[in-house]
């Protein structure tokens, strides 16, 4: 039985080596197939594929298991899904991580907000703690309580407007050491479309700004809708 446990959890380990090469190299790089396997078979099957692609969810998975954070910030929380996904990947391949995720409190009004649903997908998982308030502010604030040096990684899904999203993003990078931001509704259209590019362009505008200074690097999922875009 002990032997049959340790080989299981030498499987886990070497699928989480093999999930990310080239970990001495400087780019973002996932295996596709092994990030495959476990996006349909152990994601699927409990979150399914809404508000989350199966792309989207390759690049939150990937990324965990690419930056193994101690911590993710994440906002909102809504019914929970981004919170569980992250959750499964951190369990699934043995990574350390605390999740803090966090939604307005319920007398805010908010289109999205999910009222008594909030954090459906995550009772009762010990490392997700559920929060009210701004996500940006709550976030920074438990980060500024935590260790120098730990790894974070947040993931932004609030509000979607151009100025929520360059506010948020704008203060991440001003205020966190090497940080990894997964940020969602990023997809561009031209105009015709009449989609919501406000995310798009804050992203845009914030990396003109910043990239080069703090040797920040992209990678974007913009083959359709919702869109997502990790910073690194
Ligand atoms: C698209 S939903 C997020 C989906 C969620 N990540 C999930 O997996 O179920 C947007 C959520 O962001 C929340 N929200 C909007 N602005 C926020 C802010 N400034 N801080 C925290 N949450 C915010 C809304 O109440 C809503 O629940």
């Amino acid at each position: 039985m002990k032997n049959l446990a340790k080989r299981l959890l030498s499987r886990v380990q070497q699928s989480h080596l093999a999930s990310v090469p080239n970990l001495d190299c400087d780019r973002f790089e996932i295996n596709n197939w092994i990030l495959s396997d476990f996006v349909a078979h152990r994601l699927v099957p409990l979150v399914g594929f809404h508000p989350y692609p199966l792309n989207e969810m390759m690049l939150m998975s990937g990324a965990v298991c690419r930056f193994k954070p101690s911590y993710v910030f994440e906002w909102g929380t809504n019914l929970g899904v981004s919170a569980r996904i992250f959750h499964e990947t951190a369990s699934f391949f043995k990574i350390d991580t605390q999740i803090h995720s966090i939604d307005l409190p319920d007398d805010i009004d908010h289109a999205e907000h999910p009222k008594n649903l909030r954090g459906k997908f995550v009772k009762g998982k010990a490392n997700v703690h559920l929060h009210l308030g701004d996500g940006l502010q709550t976030s920074l604030d438990i980060y500024k309580s935590i260790p120098e040096g730990e790894t974070v990684l947040f993931f932004v899904d609030g509000d979607h407007s151009y100025e929520s999203v360059k506010r948020e993003l704008s203060e991440i990078v001003k205020n966190v050491k090497s940080p990894k931001i997964l940020l969602h509704d990023t997809f561009y259209q031209t105009e015709k479309s009449k989609y919501n590019i406000g995310p798009h362009q804050a992203v845009n505008e914030v990396m003109d700004e910043v990239s080069k200074d703090l040797n920040l690097n992209l990678v974007s999922e913009n083959i359709g809708l919702p869109g997502m875009t990790l910073i690194y």
